[in-house]
């Protein structure tokens, strides 16, 4: 007997970012940069950086609302809440939980997913899942980060690179042929120390040592992160594209992990798709984390390049080393 899966799709986009901005200009006071370097070497121009009294929970919880709102749905209706995040509120509880509650949902699963950048398609994957498996109905999946309180204001070679923000969006049964048309996911743990943030785990917990020796701060090997990036994002691509039974000249949008615009244009390049079905954003937010597709998704949308039947195809790679990729017909 054939089982026929249900199709899922995003029915709702929202996002939300801190108003204060951070410019390349305000960033040459701080470190030893200049705005050339800055937008030649990674295209980014500003960022935006989370208040004081602004932490991860608060913008993901305003982006929820917004995508709750154009998917026309009360909050009562979510029944899975996954908040993609590695810079949560605070380690326990999860920040899928304190959305929960600043929603008003009741009844709902809520629990935070870690897969760094690639943590949104982590999280559109698992409640693709779980609604295809009807153990839940409509799903909300955030990425969202404050990514700057884990950064290092004093080493230029990270610091330029990093935003906060938060998109989200609302899952549920669409009709047949629309929606996730295919999901594929991938880590190999064994370059872990490319990214990471050494203090304040249980290998080396918070102590006036790690503090003073700058450990929790977010570390990079950029030159292999770049390396990495490229060749991960490009076949993590082509992967997803096969099993949607999809070639490239299929793509009407790509939508890339914001991170840098050489490595975008490096994939695009790759992958032979014009630059003009790639949406890039990064020169406004910088790398928002698990954020950076949800928020490029929900411009895209709300802009209207992105229409009805378009195949859509979101990828990213992160720290984990994780990567994946989704391909959606809008
Ligand atoms: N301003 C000015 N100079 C800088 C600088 C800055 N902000 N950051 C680094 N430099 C200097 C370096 O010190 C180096 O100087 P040197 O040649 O005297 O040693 C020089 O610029 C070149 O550094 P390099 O690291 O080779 O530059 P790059 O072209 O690789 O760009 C990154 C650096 C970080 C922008 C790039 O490697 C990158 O984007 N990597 C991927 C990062 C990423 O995507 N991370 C998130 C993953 S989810």
């Amino acid at each position: 007997m054939e089982v026929k899966f249900k199709s899922v799709g995003i029915v709702g986009t929202g996002f939300c970012v801190p108003k204060k901005v951070l410019t390349n200009f305000d960033l040459e006071k701080m470190v030893d940069t200049t705005d050339d370097w800055i937008r030649t070497r990674t295209g980014i121009r500003e960022r935006r950086i989370a208040d004081s009294n602004e932490a991860t929970s608060d913008l993901a919880g305003k982006a929820a609302r917004k995508a709750l709102e154009d998917a026309r749905l009360n909050p009562d209706e979510i029944d899975l809440i996954i908040v993609a995040t590695l810079s949560p509120d605070m380690s326990f509880p999860s920040t899928a939980c304190l959305v929960q509650h600043k929603l008003g949902i009741k009844n709902a699963c809520a629990f935070d997913l870690e897969a760094a950048c690639s943590g949104f398609i982590y999280g559109l994957s698992v409640a693709d899942a779980f609604i295809k498996s009807s153990t839940y109905k409509i799903a909300l999946v955030i990425g969202a980060e404050t990514f700057s309180r884990i950064v290092d204001w004093k080493d230029r070679n990270t610091c330029i690179l990093m935003g906060d923000g938060a998109g989200a969006v609302v899952l549920r049964e669409v009709i047949n042929g629309k929606g996730i048309l295919s999901t594929y996911l991938d880590a190999d743990g064994s370059g872990a120390d490319l990214m990471k943030q050494p203090a304040g785990g249980s290998r080396l917990p918070a102590t006036e040592e790690t503090v003073k020796q700058g450990l929790h701060y977010f570390k990079m090997q950029g030159n292999e992160v770049f390396k990495h990036a490229v060749r991960i994002m490009t076949a993590s691509t082509i992967t997803a594209l096969k099993k949607a039974n999809l070639s490239n000249e299929d793509v009407d949008w790509l939508i890339p992990h914001q991170a840098n615009s050489r490595i975008i244009q490096s994939v695009a390049k790759r992958l032979c798709i014009p630059m003009e079905k790639v949406i890039v954003n990064l020169d406004k937010y910088g790398n928002t984390t698990a954020a950076t597709i949800p928020i490029a998704l929900d411009e895209a949308v709300k802009q209207g390049k992105i229409k009805e039947e378009d195949n859509v195809v979101l990828v990213a790679f992160g720290a984990g080393l994780t990567w994946g990729a989704c391909v959606l017909r809008w």
